[in-house]
């Protein structure tokens, strides 16, 4: 396992790659991984956040499931339109359905358990990142479609807050954008 990086650096430093070939976090990693994501802040413990494994065959199996509900979204889908979503999974060795499995609660609404569980997916990306593998958080139709949320056995109340692909990234990492931090900063003039 390569050093982890210096926090500061890694957050100031992350970079998505779209991308990402073998190998992919071990099983091992993948714990640990997670486990980073559950210390996100997290409003009364509900613990809302799921993380489904997908990799090896599975990925195929996901391909048809996006491939069939192109196909209920849009029956005249082409045929690139198609091979796009039967090959989606197949970009990374690993994709992780991060979910959140809302509940009801006097004092932690929804939408507060959506940002728990967004905030568990950045943290994946993160100590992916800090293990020395690379990944992407994607969403699209898939992500919102109520045949892919069956077709992955959710339950009524559990959404899928992202696609998280992991691996090994290829190619050179994409620059980073410059941003000046001052230009985000805003002061109340009461
Ligand atoms: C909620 C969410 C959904 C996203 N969905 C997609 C997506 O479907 N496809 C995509 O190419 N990028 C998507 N992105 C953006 C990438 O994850 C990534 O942030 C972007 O390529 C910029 O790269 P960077 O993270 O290195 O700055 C999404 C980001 C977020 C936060």
């Amino acid at each position: 396992m390569p050093d982890t990086l210096n926090l500061l650096t890694l957050l100031q430093t992350r970079n998505s790659s779209p991308k990402l070939t073998s190998p992919a976090p071990t099983a091992d990693e993948l714990e640990t991984m997670v486990g980073a994501a559950l210390r996100a802040p997290d409003h009364a413990w509900m613990r809302p956040t799921r993380f489904i494994v997908i990799e090896g065959d599975q990925r195929e199996a996901l391909g048809r499931l996006f491939e069939i509900s192109l196909l209920k979204r849009n029956p005249d889908a082409d045929e690139n339109a198609r091979a796009k979503a039967l090959g989606a999974p197949l970009r990374a060795p690993l994709v992780v359905v991060v979910t959140v499995q809302l509940k009801d609660h006097p004092k932690v609404p929804h939408s507060e358990q959506r940002l728990s569980a967004g905030c568990s997916a950045y943290a994946l990306l993160l100590a992916a990142e800090a293990l020395g593998y690379a990944g992407i958080w994607r969403t699209g139709d898939n992500a919102f479609d109520p045949e892919v949320a069956r077709g992955l056995s959710l339950s009524k109340d559990q959404e899928i807050v992202g696609f998280i692909y992991l691996g090994t990234r290829t190619g050179k990492s994409k620059s980073l954008p410059t941003i000046d931090p001052r230009e985000f900063i805003l002061h109340w003039t009461p």
